[in-house]
């Protein structure tokens, strides 16, 4: 691992002009309803795989709720545990091969320990994921109408072939595929990223979902592809009213459709609020660091970058106390010997693990200009 010392994240400041919050949504997307009680609910989920090397604790007590009509982004580098996250709330681990541990409520209903047969009814029906990868969803010897067609007669099994084919063309439609009754005949590969993104965006809302998650949805496609995918998120969501959990890498999607945000490392949540809270007033060292590593959405493009140093840990070996120690600048001896825990900085719904006394933190985090490198 490297040096702590070297080229460390400094504390981003807390610019007003801290572009790219949820402030400058477009105006012309609609506003969805939203749900005084969440529709998901995660309790302290653990997620563990055994392998040969030793238990690789993947997920480590991480905590969420997320509300039909609101967007919850997750954030973190790679293998912070996101996407295992999210394929938990999926009923999606192996149970040979994984424990998991914890409560995930979906629509009121406890998921972790329900039988195989019971998840399934739940995933596609009230609960749909996006992929990166559209190919790994789609497959290449079908139509993409009927794929989409069968996956609204898994959960419609009385649903006849001409219903069903009404509903994925409507579908397509919706998604903006153009003359979407002839490419309903079309195969995957006919389609180009952008349309392949849609006609998996369609196939996840054929059975009108409550709770989305992307995964990624939109990190292989190009800049003005990747705006309209995210928009029409929007516009679905409005529609649909649909709770969405969107994990990506790309800062500037969380400042364009996320409401709230939660800040992963090494399988721990590390920070958690409102986007806002967390993209302008940031309390974790390790948020600082992401910010500073992404380009500015509007300011100097040719600000300098700064890595964050080092690397994420082995999940094998966990370092002790904060995870995140080797790579910190601020850290002290008790964050080499105690875990912090998660508590309230103070702001409403803003949460963030770390020792630094709250005085401090908050010194830091407005951080002085010859330091600011926000996105
Ligand atoms: N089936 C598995 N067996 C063993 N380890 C696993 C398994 N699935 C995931 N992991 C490990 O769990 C950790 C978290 O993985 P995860 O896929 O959630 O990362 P991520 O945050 O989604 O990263 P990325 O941004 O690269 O997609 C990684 O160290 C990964 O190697
Ligand atoms: S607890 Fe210590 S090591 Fe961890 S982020 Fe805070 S200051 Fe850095
Ligand atoms: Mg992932």
């Amino acid at each position: 691992m490297d040096s702590p010392q070297a080229a460390p994240p400094g504390p981003p400041d807390a610019h007003p002009d801290a572009p790219g919050t949820p402030d400058d949504r477009r105006p012309a997307v609609p506003q969805p309803r939203v749900d005084d009680e969440p529709y998901l609910r995660v309790d302290d989920l653990r997620v563990r795989f055994d392998t040969a090397d030793g238990v690789v604790r993947a997920v480590d007590g991480v905590s969420f709720t997320v509300r039909r009509g609101r967007t919850l982004g997750i954030v973190g580098e790679s293998g912070s545990g996101k996407s295992v996250t999210s394929l938990a709330v999926l009923g999606l681990h192996d149970p040979r091969r994984s424990t998991v541990t914890g409560r995930i409520t979906v629509g009121g209903r406890q998921l972790v320990g329900l039988p195989e047969d019971r998840i399934r009814r739940l995933r596609g029906r009230d609960v749909a994921m996006i992929f990166q990868d559209p190919l790994s969803a789609l497959h290449p010897y079908y139509t993409v109408g009927r794929q989409i067609a069968e996956a609204y007669r898994v959960h419609h099994p009385r649903a006849g072939r001409r219903a069903a084919r009404t509903r994925a063309v409507d579908m397509l439609d919706r998604v903006g595929i153009p003359q979407p009754a002839r490419r309903y005949d079309q195969y995957p590969h006919e389609f180009s990223g952008g349309m392949r993104q849609r006609a998996m965006i369609a196939m996840a809302l054929v059975n009108d979902p409550a709770l989305i998650i992307a995964d990624e949805p939109t990190t292989a496609l190009d800049v003005t592809v990747q705006a309209q995918i995210l928009d029409l998120l929007a516009d679905l969501q409005a529609e649909f009213h649909t709770a969405i959990v969107l994990i990506t890498h790309d800062l500037g999607v969380v400042a364009q459709v996320t409401d709230d945000v939660l800040v992963m490392y090494a399988g721990r949540v590390v920070e958690q609020g409102s986007a806002t809270q967390v993209l302008r007033r940031a309390q974790h060292p390790y948020t600082w660091g992401l910010l500073s590593s992404v380009p500015s959405l509007h300011g100097d493009p040719d600000a300098d970058l700064v890595p964050i140093p080092g690397n994420p840990p082995s999940l094998i070996h966990l370092p002790p106390g904060c995870a995140f120690h080797p790579r910190c600048r601020y850290a002290g001896d008790r964050s080499r010997a105690e875990v912090p825990r998660l508590v309230p900085t103070g702001a409403d719904g803003h949460l963030v693990a770390c020792h630094l006394p709250p005085d401090e933190r908050t010194r830091l985090a407005a951080g002085a200009l010859s330091e600011r490198r926000l996105p």
